[in-house]
């Protein structure tokens, strides 16, 4: 009985120490890929998850949950938006790492996102990202964080982009001055028309890469109920896309104005026609709200005059049994089992690595992408000096106190301010403007629940 009840106990310490061992596999950026530590290419099957503006990354029983049926869908990874550094993500982090899903979280809080209007980078925003990421680094699932999400959402906006970049020259400085494994540090943008490629390819494009993201992300909902790769845009996201010097990836995607959604482009993205570009998407959103793209549910909607109870917000229940939505649930779930691609083994890749250049940072045009291509990024405390033209030179020429700047920077921090989110307001009229607006409207909204 003894030696029996001890066999037990090594046949558990064992089957203890196995789990430990097979801890998941790091992803690192490696030229334009994601490769996990075991020399896989990583592609990204993702959901959107953000049951609560402040953190949904603290409630260990609920992420179990969740978790488990996320892994049931196929999904390998979350993105959350905002997270409270000081909370304790201990739990939520190891079930998803359990379960198998990684996460991309943005760094930045509501009141320190870098503003289009008001362009500056200072200090109190750095330390506040830096925060996030000191709580963050030593999770094993950090896939990689996000120094903003849809900064830039209008082509007269281009003067925001530096102090993106420079958000993120810092952001990386600081993860290698603590000795933090290289965790990516990449960028969610809206999918303007007017905006790219030059977007895309001014944060990329820096001879030195200490300046450049680590990989570039698309919010975009072009591709809407049937359609195909040359009909959705798609075609054209991929010629944008061809020859781009770090991994880029869909970071929203799941356009439902023509319901039910069958994710058909999943298989664009994932297979032969965007696979050896893309590295994979994100559908939003896990948690089904008034804006209609949920994956799971919570309980019906309840009216949200009359709603009190602390798990309700906007007229939904956010904790408890998540529940698939039908047939959106099933239908990505089906799409996904189809899509397994493999790309290259990092052994294979590194040494072609070697000719990747970056892409040539945009020219500048009156009226249109309005920045000086060889101009010094902004140091950390430069405020952008608006031109009377409405654009600006970001000019590197280090006036960095902003002292000279007060004006903007002090209405700039109004405009930082909570539902004060950049809405989108571009001139264009097509539907999948609307679908846009309508998402970022959201978002807008989301801000205003704090
Ligand atoms: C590259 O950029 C980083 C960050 O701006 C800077 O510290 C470093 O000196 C630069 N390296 C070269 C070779 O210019
Ligand atoms: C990028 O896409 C736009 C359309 O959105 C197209 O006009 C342009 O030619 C493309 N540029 C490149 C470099 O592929
Ligand atoms: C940018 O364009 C929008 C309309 O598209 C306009 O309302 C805004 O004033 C412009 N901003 C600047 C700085 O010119
Ligand atoms: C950074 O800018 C914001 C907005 O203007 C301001 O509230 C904050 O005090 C600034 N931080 C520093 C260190 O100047």
């Amino acid at each position: 009985m003894f030696s029996r009840a001890l066999g037990w106990a090594s046949l558990l310490a064992l089957g203890l120490q196995v789990s430990q061992v097979s801890a998941i596999a790091k992803i690192s950026a490696v030229g334009s890929k994601f490769f996990t530590s075991n020399g896989d290419q990583f592609y990204i099957k993702g959901v959107a998850y953000q049951l609560t503006d402040d953190d949904p990354l603290i409630d260990t029983a609920q992420c179990k949950l969740d978790a488990a049926l996320m892994k049931e869908l196929g999904a390998n990874t979350i993105r959350v938006y905002h997270v409270d550094p000081n909370g304790d993500h201990d739990g939520c982090m190891s079930a998803f790492e359990d379960a198998g899903i990684y996460l991309f979280v943005d760094l930045e809080t509501f009141d320190t996102s870098i503003n289009q209007d008001f362009p500056y980078w200072n200090s109190t925003q750095l330390e506040a990202y830096e925060k996030v990421l000191d709580t963050f680094h030593n999770y094993d699932n950090l896939a990689g964080v996000l120094i903003g999400n849809e900064v830039l959402t209008r082509l007269n906006g281009s003067q925001a982009a530096p102090y993106v970049k420079a958000a993120a020259r810092d952001v990386k400085a600081y993860r290698d001055s603590k000795g933090y494994r290289k965790i990516p540090v990449g960028y969610a943008a809206a999918d303007i028309p007017s905006l790219r490629p030059m977007l895309q390819d001014y944060l990329a494009c820096s001879t030195n890469s200490s300046e450049n993201v680590d990989f570039y992300s698309l919010n975009a909902y072009e591709w809407c109920g049937d359609n195909n790769y040359a009909g959705s845009g798609y075609s054209m996201l991929q010629k944008n896309a061809t020859g781009y010097s770090v991994p880029i990836f869909f970071s929203e995607t799941g356009c439902n104005v023509a319901p039910p959604r069958t994710f058909q482009d999943q298989s664009a993205i994932l297979g032969p026609e965007m696979e050896d570009t893309w590295s994979g998407a994100i559908i939003y959103e896990w948690i089904e709200e008034t804006n209609n793209y949920g994956l799971i549910s919570y309980g019906p909607s309840v009216a949200a005059a009359t709603a009190t109870a602390t798990d309700i917000v906007g007229g939904y229940t956010r904790r408890g049994t998540p529940t698939p939505v039908s047939p959106d649930f099933s239908n990505l779930k089906s799409v996904w089992k189809t899509l397994t691609p493999t790309g290259v083994k990092l052994s294979d890749y590194t040494a072609s690595t070697s000719t990747i250049t970056p892409i040539a940072c945009p020219a500048s045009t009156s009226g249109g992408w309005d920045l000086n291509p060889s101009a010094a990024l902004p140091t950390l405390g430069q405020t952008a000096t608006l031109h009377a033209s409405g654009s600006t030179g970001a000019s590197g020429s280090g006036s960095s106190s902003g002292s000279t700047s007060t004006a903007s920077a002090s209405s700039s921090k109004g405009a930082a301010a909570v539902g004060a989110r950049p809405f989108f307001t571009e001139g264009a009229t097509t539907g999948v403007f609307v679908v846009y607006t309508a998402v970022v409207g959201f978002t807008g909204f989301m801000c205003l629940w704090l």
